[in-house]
């Protein structure tokens, strides 16, 4: 018997790209356009994201995850809040922005710079003046086994609201150097049947 399709679970279905974490260095470079004194949402992070690790530093961050029940598209904090600052999933992204632009709050979202080849981002920010923070490099994010994704195929910036002080801003990522393992480290990863048989 033929099985009925769920059109809404293929339109809003998650993808490859979703469970993937940013790194510190790619947080970094937003910290500074975060007023003093702000509570900041992070609406798609646990307490072990760096978005919240390095904002609560200097605001007072709430962080809320749809792990926890807390889907973005129909939760908000109770408590009061001024900013949302995160990394939303790819999939889905115009939901996500959409609701961010409804609550009229300014808000620095990560997302890909591919996504401006689509009508999407047009329409959607047509009333709305879309800020970038756009950078030299690729941000390389961090897999949910914890390894680096350094095979990214796309550049990623800060989509915006009412949050940065120009409408576009480009700036360096400061990466650290890619963890090369020592060739010293390789040779003796590296099983070897003849001295096996001498010791
Ligand atoms: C691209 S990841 C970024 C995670 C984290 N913000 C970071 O940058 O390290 C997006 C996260 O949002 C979660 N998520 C997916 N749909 C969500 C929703 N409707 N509401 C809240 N979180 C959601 C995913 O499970 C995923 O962990």
């Amino acid at each position: 018997m033929a099985q009925e399709l769920d059109s809404s679970k293929i339109l809003y279905s998650s993808g490859n790209n979703d469970e993937c974490y940013t790194p510190d260095y790619a947080v970094k470079p937003i910290l500074q356009y975060i007023p003093k004194g702000v509570t900041v949402w992070c609406p798609f992070d646990t307490e072990a994201s760096e978005f919240v690790r390095l904002i609560s530093k200097q605001n007072k961050v709430i962080s809320s995850h749809l792990d926890n029940g807390q889907d973005f598209l129909q939760w908000q904090p109770k408590e009061h809040w001024d900013i949302i600052v995160s990394n939303p999933p790819f999939s889905n992204k115009r939901k996500f922005f959409e609701r961010a632009l409804l609550f009229n709050k300014p808000f620095a979202l990560i997302m890909t710079n591919t996504w401006l080849n689509d009508s999407t981002p047009k329409i959607i920010f047509k009333d709305k003046d879309l800020q970038l923070l756009m950078f030299d490099k690729r941000m390389e994010f961090n897999q949910s086994d914890g390894k680096v994704n350094n095979k990214i195929t796309f550049s990623s910036s800060y989509y915006c609201w009412n949050f940065l002080p120009k409408q576009i801003i480009m700036d360096k990522l400061i990466k650290p150097p890619r963890q090369t393992v020592p060739p010293y480290q390789v040779s003796q990863d590296i099983c070897n049947p003849l001295t096996e048989l001498l010791y």
